[in-house]
């Protein structure tokens, strides 16, 4: 499929009730050839009101961290689990990313990432292991086929205990150090 096809998929999507409620279909944005793909949860009010994802106070949190690492938002891709906001900023439901999901992996394969992060819990339980505990694992890199994935902390869960902030930055820094590398400065767990 591609970019075009897939993105006007997205945004007339009725495969779930938040198409009826949605602002926004927030598609995903940045460079569609980057080799970092970052995925959140879903979009929050800020991100339905623009179409954009992490554009509020989580996604400012998130530009604070690429920035210390040197990574330009512009050359990454970021996208959600959902495309759709949930009401109240509830926690998305199975039913609304099995509906969902197949959008992101039309995605991923477009893209080709060498890296895709998961920004939290409720991606990396989708991604990377259903009972990924992110308080253990985050900034463990994992090879899955043809690319790498790995977690850190989601950005809301950092404006709620900045004492969290230091190990964002400790794994920020390994991921900007894995782009950079051509191998094995940093070994995967092949699983
Ligand atoms: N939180 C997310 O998980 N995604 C967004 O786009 C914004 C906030």
């Amino acid at each position: 499929m591609d970019w075009e096809t897939l993105e006007n998929e997205c945004r007339e999507c009725r495969k779930c009730p938040l198409g009826n409620t949605r602002k926004n279909c927030v598609f995903g944005t940045g460079s569609k050839s980057a080799s970092l793909m970052f995925v959140g949860e879903a979009p929050g009010a800020d991100e339905d009101k623009t179409g954009i994802p992490f554009v509020g106070a989580a996604g400012k949190h998130l530009d604070r961290f690429l920035e210390a690492v040197g990574i330009d938002r512009d050359s990454v891709y970021i996208a959600n689990i959902l495309k759709c906001r949930p009401p109240e900023n509830r926690d998305p439901l199975p039913d609304e990313q099995d509906a969902c999901i197949g959008y992101l992996r039309e995605q991923v394969k477009l893209i080709r990432p060498k890296l895709i992060v998961c920004l939290g819990r409720i991606a990396a339980m989708r991604l990377i292991d259903p009972d990924f505990r992110i308080t253990k694992s985050h900034g463990t890199v994992y090879k899955r086929g043809a690319f790498l994935i790995s977690a850190v902390y989601h950005p809301s869960a950092l404006l709620r205990d900045p004492r969290k902030n230091e190990d964002m930055y400790r794994d920020m820094k390994k991921i900007k150090l894995l782009l950079d590398s051509t191998s094995d400065e940093v070994t995967p767990i092949q699983r």
